[in-house]
């Protein structure tokens, strides 16, 4: 039987999500990739988990459709959570989210009431979760009013499915109209889940000043380019990385060259890529915490490492704005 790690709050940094009671882990863990029953043996998926949960990561992220095949990840949580993690559910801060295809005809994607309620009965099914603490709607639909789609959000939260809701990758004006629908109806959204790395900083142009104004918390997803911002790519693409899994082979010549300098002002500072990667979003409180994935135990304790430096001088960004020029 799994014992958690007497010390797994010795290092990790938390931080306040948004205008809220929540701290979150600066460094959570998701299982889009690497966690569908197709992607890997179980014990090192459930090794993975476990390791994140002893190193102070009590937050897991999750969505209806990660796999492969879809709802698989969910599944192999909720495993973990059934042989291991129960004893600390209320240590952890468990999400999931619907919005992208799921299941077929019209009512197994985007936003609807209809979809987004099924969606989390189908979720909390999978995981033996009693609720959620955090349900996102996963991306904006320009179809479905967003009062329709605020409405089931405050349907989950009433009915106790979730505790919390947030919303995921909508742009700055698409992000106003749904925080302020959730305000009409006494409902505050926690947190937005937007992608941000060195490399894609959207969320700057807009989207960080509708968040600070309304109070809400942001967790920046991907913040390794989905590995590109570590050491996984600079000599090609190694057999079993995402890149080799989805044949796009390695890095391009000009990748390359911006990924080495990267990497020489990372051991500069004393950090590997990955880690000052993270960091990067981590450099102020803007960002609550770095949504990152993991393959390996190996990863996820160096990515975890990375709380310990989230500061960086003036030249250093610099460097770094320059190497990606
Ligand atoms: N809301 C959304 O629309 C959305 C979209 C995408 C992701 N997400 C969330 O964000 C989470 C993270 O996304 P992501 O996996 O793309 O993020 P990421 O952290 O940018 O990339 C993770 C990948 O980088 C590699 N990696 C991680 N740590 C490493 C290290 N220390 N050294 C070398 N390589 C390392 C691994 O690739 P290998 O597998 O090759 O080892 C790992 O799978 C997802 O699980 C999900 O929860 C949300």
């Amino acid at each position: 039987m799994y014992k958690a790690a007497d010390n797994r709050y010795g290092t990790m940094k938390y931080r306040r999500c948004g205008k809220s009671g929540i701290h979150l882990p600066e460094v959570s863990i998701g299982i889009w990739q690497n966690f569908g029953s197709a992607s890997g043996k179980y014990e090192d998926q459930k090794a993975v988990l476990l390791r994140a949960f002893d190193l102070g990561i009590t937050h897991i992220d999750m969505a209806n459709n990660y796999g492969p095949p879809y709802g698989s990840a969910e599944e192999t949580f909720g495993r973990v959570y059934a042989s291991d993690l129960k004893p600390y559910r209320d240590e952890l801060i468990l999400s999931s989210k619907a919005g992208f295809d799921m299941w077929p005809g019209p009512y197994g994607n985007w936003g609807s009431k209809k979809y987004l309620i099924a969606s989390i009965d189908q979720s909390l099914k999978r995981t033996g979760l009693e609720y959620f603490d955090i349900f996102y709607h996963h991306r904006p639909d320009g179809g479905t009013p967003i009062e329709e789609t605020c409405e089931a959000l405050e349907q989950i939260v009433r009915s106790g499915k979730a505790l919390y809701v947030g919303i995921s990758n909508y742009g700055a004006d698409e992000a106003r109209r749904a925080i302020e629908e959730l305000e009409r109806r006494n409902v505050h959204c926690l947190i937005h889940q937007p992608n941000y790395h060195i490399m894609n900083r959207w969320i700057e142009n807009g989207l960080q000043q509708v968040l600070e104004e309304k109070g809400v918390g942001t967790i920046a997803f991907g913040p390794l380019a989905g590995g590109m911002l570590t050491g996984r790519y600079l000599n090609g693409a190694p057999a079993g990385s995402r890149r080799a899994r989805d044949g796009w082979g390695g890095l391009s010549e000009e990748e390359l060259r911006k990924i080495k300098k990267l990497n020489e002002i990372a051991l500069e500072r004393g950090q590997t890529l990955a880690q000052m990667a993270i960091a990067w979003v981590l450099r102020d409180e803007k960002v609550t915490s770095a949504l990152v994935g993991a393959s390996s135990v190996a990863q996820i304790e160096e990515n975890a490492a990375a709380v310990a430096n989230t500061e960086f001088t003036k030249e250093e960004l610099e460097l770094i704005d320059a190497a990606i020029k």
